[in-house]
């Protein structure tokens, strides 16, 4: 039976929050990622076979019963992830309908999965009723859009269209846009319901004054659709207090969506 640290889902999961750390979206223990696994990924590694303990959730996902999570811990530093991954991550294997889960392997100080563990379980049973092969959830606080957040109307329509604007590409890596919640409390049941809801209809979930979600088939998707937000975001905070001479037209967005295949979200272009 081999390590489990050498598994490849667990470098890829060490080396995301590294470099998550490294584009300074994850100060202190902000942000936490939950990545979904199957059997046979895990069947190989020996030291995942019993129940180490179980661990009460404080809601119920019953879709994700019998399902497992590599998760990040809460109050852990992603920058610290790559020194002990096993006790800033943990596997687990949820039960009793989503009320328990089962830590298989880690959070070796005594420690339990983040916090947001609501959004992200409640947001996973959303995107896997959209796209069965949905295995990541990702949240993280990234410096431009929580920005644009304080400055920007917090309407998802008008808040798509303007990132759309801010780099050609956008509207082909996320045709379906962001939502966007008011503030909320986080960590709580409330906005995990909330969070699940918007993950129904697009892939990224603003937090207003918070950070953002992104959803995706593998860490590198979700990675990669939160990096091309937080770029357009980063346009968008430099020129914001600038006379706007040019932008993208909705006429050369339908071009894109043309040639990439692609369709904007429906009644978001004219
Ligand atoms: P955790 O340390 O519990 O993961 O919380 C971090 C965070 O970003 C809360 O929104
Ligand atoms: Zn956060």
């Amino acid at each position: 039976m081999k390590d489990i640290l050498t598994a490849p889902f667990m470098a890829e999961m060490i080396r995301t929050c590294t470099n998550m750390y490294d584009h300074g979206w994850d100060e202190r223990n902000g942000g936490n990622i939950s990545l979904l696994l199957n059997e046979a990924e895990i069947s190989e590694y020996g030291d995942v076979k019993r129940a180490l303990r179980t661990i009460p959730t404080g809601f119920e996902t019953p879709e994700l019963d019998g399902k497992y999570f590599l998760v990040t811990g809460t109050g852990k530093y992603f920058k610290n992830v790559q020194y002990a991954p096993d006790v800033n991550l943990g596997l687990v294997k949820i039960i009793d309908g989503g009320k328990n889960a089962q830590l298989l392997w880690g959070f070796a100080d005594g420690g339990k999965f983040t916090s947001e563990f609501p959004a992200h379980m409640m947001s996973h049973a959303s995107r896997l009723k959209v796209n069965p092969s949905n295995k990541v959830i990702m949240h993280c606080h990234p410096t431009n859009l929580l920005a644009m957040t304080y400055i920007h109307t917090l309407d998802e329509k008008a808040f798509t269209r303007t990132l759309w604007q801010m780099c050609t590409e956008c509207i082909v890596v996320f045709p379906d846009g962001v939502n966007v919640l008011p503030w909320m409390l986080c960590g709580t049941n409330e906005i995990g319901i909330a969070t699940a809801e918007k993950m129904r209809t697009a892939r990224l979930v603003v937090w207003a004054q918070h950070g953002l979600y992104g959803a995706g088939a593998d860490l590198d998707e979700a990675f990669g659709l939160i990096e091309t937000a937080e770029k357009a975001a980063e346009i968008y905070m430099k020129i914001a207090h600038l006379p706007l001479v040019n932008t993208i037209t909705d006429e050369e967005m339908h071009q894109l969506e043309a040639h990439f295949g692609v369709k904007a979200r429906e009644g978001y272009l004219s």
